[in-house]
């Protein structure tokens, strides 16, 4: 029997939105029964080359097409390569430009743009979060979407703007679905990112949610534990000061929080004031 009231399509589209799932994900239809035990047999043993996306998702294909890539790279030789390429780069700009030439890292394949960095090559903070999402991988620039949108009003409020500070993620790449990135992801990027804090030499880092506190101050703790605490890091050639605070994405969803946020900042603030 027909429902009496159907939801328009418009409703159904908002509701996958706020799913996550916002983007079409294949030009032609697929049999996705087809090669289902090859399938299970596959994820029996994950491969260390095979992205943790949702069982049976395919890739979601750009409109453009599929990107055409190099031959997949073994992640070994992949974090040799991207060490190679980094340590090649002088300049802030010259590395932007290796990474570009770097295809070792397989969220390059679906995404639309390299996300390198927002703000000032002079900068003293450097700010490192999670991954691009969708509008990050829009503009080619991280922290652009709704999230960072209120990461500009909390830098704001302690007088920073974009000549004061120096934001990037652990990962160039939007992660499809905006899922957490892999260790396999965040390892193959992980000498562009020593080679950027080298090269630009900030005072201090602030670390943006879990998997990028969890990924610099190598630690497993949860980021309520860690928040608010000045921490020591080796990245970049030395020993840093780093503070983790809470994502604006977990802030978006859970206001109270701001509080927590808010006293964190303005312990930036004053370790700003005292190093500058
Ligand atoms: N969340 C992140 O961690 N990084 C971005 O660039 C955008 C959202």
């Amino acid at each position: 029997m027909a429902h009496p009231n159907p939801p328009s399509t418009e409703a159904l589209l908002k509701l996958y939105a706020g799913a996550g799932v916002d983007e079409t994900i294949a030009a032609e239809p697929v049999d996705w029964f087809e090669g289902v035990e090859k399938r299970r047999a596959a994820r029996a043993v994950p491969s260390p080359q095979t992205p943790d996306r949702a069982p049976d998702r395919p890739a979601p294909v750009p409109p453009d097409g599929p990107r055409k890539r190099a031959e997949p790279v073994a992640p070994d030789d992949a974090v040799m390569d991207a060490r190679e390429r980094a340590s090649n780069a002088q300049t802030l700009g010259e590395l932007e430009k290796a990474l570009e030439g770097f295809d070792g890292c397989p969220l390059k394949a679906t995404a639309k743009n390299t996300c390198f960095k927002r703000g000032s090559d002079d900068a003293k903070i450097m700010l490192v979060g999670e991954g691009p999402g969708r509008d990050e991988d829009l503009q080619g620039l991280p922290f652009v979407g709704r999230a960072g949108q209120l990461l500009d009003k909390m830098l704001a409020a302690i007088s920073l703007g974009e000549d004061d500070v120096y934001i990037t993620n652990i990962v160039y790449w939007r992660p499809p679905g905006n899922r957490t990135p892999t260790p396999q992801e965040v390892q193959a990027c992980a000498p562009f990112l020593e080679r950027q804090v080298e090269l630009l030499d900030p005072d201090f880092l602030v670390l943006i949610g879990g998997p990028a506190s969890h990924h610099i101050l190598e630690t497993s703790e949860g980021i309520t534990r860690l928040r608010g605490k000045w921490r020591e890091c080796r990245i970049g050639g030395k020993t840093r000061k780093a503070m983790p605070i809470l994502h604006p994405a977990y802030l978006l969803r859970t206001p109270a929080a701001k509080r927590h946020a808010w006293r964190d900042m303005l312990t930036i603030e004053a370790a700003h004031k005292t190093d500058g």
